[in-house]
């Protein structure tokens, strides 16, 4: 995800924690959603950057994965206070200068990134392939080999200096004919567990059709349909937009022709199951999607709307529209607690009653800042959420 974005979280979360205020920023969940194999798990995987997903042909996802992913910064935890002398300014901080490393670094391990499951505390998972692993095999344990699934969730949590703490939702496929040890209602199943995620007002819904299907009849927007009829937390994914028949393509349907969206639609190129047994890597794959986009006739000329990157940066901006909007409010709550902090030390004749005073001044001095950064950065993208 966008590091300008990471960066400026969190520089609020240190703002925050010096008043003793623990991320009140609560970032809406993202959850994908669609028919079974048109690629769910494929763009989540895109979206954050590294291989670990169980992907495939068939019914692979077969438990709600409940992906939180936390920034972890080297050395830093977002609890330590900074002193008043250190307080957080908007100025780029040496600390985090290095932040044009290359974001989808693959399968290399790192000692700063990696995962744990709720159901084997303690354990650190340094290498993503054997995430991947744990998740088949945790899938297995509790709904066997034979296409069986379950509503109970896997819960993985990725800690990482890279990525914005922030929860994604890997979940089964919409089906209707059931196979192998699926229960004969498989379709209300499925459905009803995709609801339990979309419902949920602070949900993001990644709609996910494959190009080579037919747009009226995707489930994964109907299904958007139902709780967010107005459209406006609903991202249309196309995939598998290399597998279209020669002479057709996605414009009109971009163009809002077909079934518009308010934020639109993307189209994106995954790694086919052939790239998934060759082992392709994420970089790999990233530079093969753009070099599709921009020299294929229907596209090049809007290349720049197209492929994961674009969807990374349209989630970016809703999540700085969200950012945006719960600030004035945090603020608030703020002034409020300083307020009366303020009174109590008045009360008691502290000496240091100043000091905090203009330390506190300082933190919303630095939240108002963030609101009209936002403000600027928001209304010079404002063409990304129309397009
Ligand atoms: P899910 O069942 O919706 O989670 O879909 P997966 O991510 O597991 O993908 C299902 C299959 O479709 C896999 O074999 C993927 O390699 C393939 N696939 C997904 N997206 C694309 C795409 O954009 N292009 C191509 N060629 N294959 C894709
Ligand atoms: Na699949
Ligand atoms: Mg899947």
């Amino acid at each position: 995800m966008d590091s300008h974005l990471i960066k400026t979280i969190n520089k609020l979360q240190d703002a925050f924690s010096t008043v003793g205020v623990q991320n009140p920023i609560d970032l809406p969940q993202i959850v994908v959603i669609g028919s079974q194999s048109s690629g769910k798990s494929s763009v989540l995987e895109n979206i954050v950057g590294r291989d670990f997903l169980p992907r495939g042909t068939g019914i692979v996802t077969r438990r709600p994965l409940i992906l939180q992913l936390i920034n972890k910064r080297d050395g830093l935890t977002n609890s330590a206070p900074a002193s008043a002398t250190q307080s957080p300014t908007l100025s780029k901080s040496p600390s985090h200068s290095n932040a044009n490393v290359n974001e989808y670094e693959d399968s290399e391990q790192n000692m700063n990134e990696w995962g744990e499951f709720l159901h084997l505390p303690g354990k650190k998972f340094y290498d993503f392939t054997e995430i991947r692993k744990e998740i088949e095999k945790e899938t297995e344990l509790k709904v066997g080999k034979n296409a069986g699934i379950s509503d109970q969730p896997i819960n993985l949590r990725i800690f990482s200096p890279k990525v914005l703490t922030l929860t994604l939702v890997d979940l089964p496929g919409l089906t209707k004919v059931p196979v192998g040890d699926q229960p004969k209602d498989i379709e209300r199943l499925i459905r009803d567990m995709i609801l339990k995620y979309i419902t949920k007002p602070n949900a993001i819904i990644l709609a996910v059709t494959a190009a080579n299907t037919d747009l009226a009849n995707s489930d994964g927007l109907k299904l958007a349909r139902e709780v967010d009829p107005e459209g406006v937390r609903t991202i249309g994914v196309l995939t598998k937009v290399d597998l279209m028949d020669s002479g057709t393509d996605v414009i009109d349907i971009l163009a809002g022709r077909i079934i518009p969206l308010r934020l639109g639609y993307v189209p994106v190129v995954n790694r086919g199951q052939r790239d998934i047994e060759t082992n392709k890597s994420i970089s790999k794959a990233l530079e093969s999607e753009k070099q599709f986009f921009e020299h294929h006739a229907s596209y090049k000329s809007k290349a720049q709307y197209c492929g994961t990157p674009f969807l990374a940066r349209k989630l970016n901006m809703i999540l700085m529209h969200h950012i945006r909007n719960t600030l004035p409010e945090i603020k608030i709550k703020i002034a409020a607690s300083l307020q009366k902090y303020q009174a109590e030390l008045a009360q008691l004749g502290d000496p240091l009653g100043e000091d905090i005073t203009s330390h506190s001044n300082l933190v919303l001095n630095i939240i108002t800042e963030f609101c009209s950064e936002f403000r600027t950065i928001i209304d010079g993208n404002s063409n990304d959420l129309s397009s």
